[in-house]
């Protein structure tokens, strides 16, 4: 069972073969961090409580002699859920406020139970495990009082270096009990000197790479624009100063939620280092009924650097997380209308789309924004989704798509409103913000309030007649604004933002459930809700409206440490800033797809194009859909940017290699990752033949000169 308890130490240790937790009960029944880290046997819990000193400081909860007397104060413990109010400068999980409107809120031990599997969460997406995969440890824990219940449970992946915690918190009394704070992760560490590496940015520039050493104090990010965001994403890393990819102890956070979260590392006085992760606090403020089920959080650890904790999370979303049954299959190519046509099209010129896409190898033909209500401009129609029988034959169009033997895609965008559209028209009340405030439009809409059931139900509805009506194999799910004056007809101003996010969950959980066969590909202004959350749902999410190729090797290089890179939609557009090789080498480290007007394209483009289609038919889904990703040179770094992508049996491996400013000629070797020493490898191209060791310890020559923007993809085989 790789889940034990020690009752005579009261310690807890969760391991697989490479890695340990290890927790214990204080004796007042605190849950205190002991390690988390490479595997260990044993723990001497006393080396890790004992700070060996005396001196006096708060020590926690009402007037407590027996607690005095023992000595053991919160603040200067590692904890697993710390008590807020107990003078802790980290800051704690979970805040409760008493109907006295007291807020000391600390958790006790009451009881613990050990199981194989790990929990669903209903009503918010998460990782799934089967028996033999994963077990777990749950606590239910309750404050002083008695009033709350936290139900705080551990899960340990047989195969992954991963715990996943949740937690859900439960009233037990009728008392007015409101929640300021539930974060779901907290994670103590003994020491502070750590780099924290987060992934910033902005529309067109998301998950910039951002690395900075820890300091006294906290260094936090957030997301209070009602989804993941552009600007941050739920997902960070603390490395030690000296990590690199493949050296050095690591950790990775990330949070299976999609709305407002907040992340914060905090160095405190005796220098240990709390991170906290969780549902945003953000104008939050949630009336406990029932329970609070907090959205899940995992933790990876690593000793041998970065990398293995992008291994780690990539293979996680694509075996635990992604629900779609067909994940690993090939997907169609790919043709978007979007930069295209924009909202200017009718049914003659998207047959012409689609016979030109047909001839630069398209599989499945997705219609853009454009085909419903009055949605000539990007001021209307929101709400409405019914077709613009006026503007588009929906079903001249997919008729004409499959007789080609394509498949057919719709564009929605389920949670935005339009002032001018017939839904809100009837009812207003549907748009966030009501009448009370001064609302901001932006991209001149408004939001959904889809923490109101009868908004969800109205857009469900919707959205079954049109799915219900055409032969649709894929839905692109966008999100074009974030949100902004929660005030709701219905909904308490401080549960709006989460209940936002359960509304669209719910839609998205019934539609996947209707129409099983849909695939169904996220999108938010580009990617500005790339998360765990959404990955649940969307095997793929459109990695970001910028589709410059030099700007995408930073895109999609930041996206890597979290995401794999069969989760990145990616297309080639009529970016001119490289040739189409370049940019379609790029798009294939990414869902490889094409975006453009396809009867613009030259001769050439087209056969360019259609050379990198075939290495897509040939190796995408082997090497680079199911394969594993090594990042090899960081453009935030260096003037290159290289990774490559090598097949589960690392028979065959792509290269990609580019470099960005002009460079003279000079040594330069790639080295490589991932392959079989012993085996050989032919490059396909001048056929030269080297060994996997030879190529992992000197590299491939590229000693010569390069213009800027160069780039090259190098396609290894193994010599049977
Ligand atoms: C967003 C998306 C684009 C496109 C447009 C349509 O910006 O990121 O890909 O779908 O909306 O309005």
């Amino acid at each position: 069972m790789p889940i034990v308890y020690d009752g005579a130490t009261g310690v807890f240790h969760l391991f697989n073969r490479r890695i340990s937790y290890y927790l214990g009960l204080s004796e007042h029944g605190l849950l205190q961090h002991l390690y988390f880290g490479s595997r260990l046997n044993k723990i001497d819990r006393r080396s890790m409580t004992d700070l060996g000193w005396d001196w006096s400081e708060t020590y926690l909860g009402p007037d407590d002699v027996e607690r005095r007397r023992t000595g053991f104060y919160s603040d200067r413990s590692l904890m697993e859920l710390a008590p807020h109010g107990a003078n802790d400068k980290r800051g704690a999980p979970v805040i409760i406020r008493y109907p006295d409107g007291s807020r000391l809120t600390a958790f006790f031990y009451r009881s613990h139970r050990i199981y194989t599997g790990k929990p669903d969460l209903g009503m918010l997406p998460c990782t799934r495990a089967g028996d033999s995969e994963a077990t777990s440890l749950e606590f239910t824990l309750t404050d002083q009082a008695g009033t709350v219940e936290c139900r705080l449970t551990y899960t340990v992946f047989e195969n992954l270096d991963v715990i996943a915690r949740n937690m859900t918190l439960r009233r037990l009394t009728d008392s007015d009990i409101r929640v300021l704070r539930a974060y779901t992760l907290e994670l103590d560490l003994p020491e502070s000197t750590y780099d924290l590496i987060h992934f910033c940015g902005d529309w067109a520039q998301e998950r910039f790479l951002d690395r900075a050493p820890l300091h006294d104090g906290t260094q936090s990010f957030c997301s209070n624009y009602g989804r993941s965001s552009h600007e941050e994403n739920p997902f960070a890393l603390l490395a030690e100063p000296s990590a690199t990819e493949t050296t050095g102890q690591a950790y990775a956070f990330g949070l299976v939620y999609s709305g407002n979260f907040d992340f914060a590392a905090s160095v405190s006085k005796w220098k240990t280092t709390r991170v906290l992760l969780g549902l945003g606090d953000f104008d939050f403020e949630w009336s406990l009924g029932e329970e609070l089920v907090a959205p899940e959080a995992l933790l990876a650890y690593s000793n041998e650097g970065i990398e293995h904790l992008s291994h780690t999370f990539h293979d996680l979303i694509r075996n635990n997380l992604i629900r779609y049954p067909a994940v690993a299959k090939p997907r169609p190519l790919l043709f978007n209308s979007w930069e295209g046509t924009l909202l200017t099209f009718d049914t003659e010129k998207i047959i012409r789309y689609i016979d030109e896409a047909a001839r630069i190898g398209a599989e499945l033909f997705v219609l853009d924004d454009g085909w419903f209500g009055r949605r000539d401009t990007d001021d209307r129609s929101l709400g409405d989704w019914t077709v613009n029988e006026g503007k588009v034959d929906l079903k001249t169009v997919i008729d004409h798509c499959h007789r080609r033997n394509m498949k057919f895609g719709l564009w929605f965008e389920p949670e935005m409103i339009s002032y001018d559209s017939d839904l809100y028209r009837t009812h207003p009340e549907y748009a966030l913000g009501g009448r009370k405030v001064e609302r901001s439009l932006s991209r001149h809409q408004l939001v959904l309030d889809s923490s109101l059931p009868a908004a969800v139900d109205c857009i469900f509805a919707q959205m079954c007649a049109v799915l219900d009506a055409y032969e649709i194999d894929y839905v692109k799910w966008d999100h074009n604004r974030s949100v902004a004056e929660i005030a709701s007809a219905a909904t308490p101003s401080g549960e709006v933002y989460h209940r936002l996010v359960l509304g669209t969950y719910d839609l998205i959980d019934r539609l996947e459930s209707r129409y099983p066969h849909v695939f169904f590909e996220g999108c938010a202004s580009g990617g500005g809700r790339y998360d765990l959350g959404m990955l649940c749902y969307c095997p793929q999410i459109w990695t970001s409206d910028e589709t410059d190729p030099i700007q995408r090797l930073f895109i999609q290089y930041g996206t890597s440490f979290a995401y794999p890179p069969s989760t990145m939609g990616a297309h080639v557009s009529k970016s001119a800033v490289t040739g189409y090789t370049t940019k379609a080498e790029i798009a294939l480290f990414g869902t490889y797809g094409l975006e453009m007007d396809p009867g613009g394209l030259t001769d050439s483009e087209r056969t360019e194009i259609m050379k990198v289609n075939e290495i897509y038919h040939r190796y995408h889904c082997d090497v680079i859909q199911n394969g594993t990703f090594y990042r090899l040179r960081s453009p935030f770094e260096t003037n290159y940017a290289a990774f490559m992508s090598v097949a589960q049996d690392r028979k065959t491996a792509l290269v990609f290699f580019a470099n960005i400013l002009k460079e003279n000629n000079r040594f330069r070797f790639l080295k490589l990752r991932g392959l079989d020493p012993v085996r050989e490898y032919r490059i396909a191209g001048d056929q030269s033949v080297y060994t996997g060791a030879y190529l992992l310890n000197v590299g491939i020559n590229l000693t010569r000169w390069l213009d800027e923007f160069t780039s090259f993809l190098f396609i290894l085989e193994a010599v049977e």
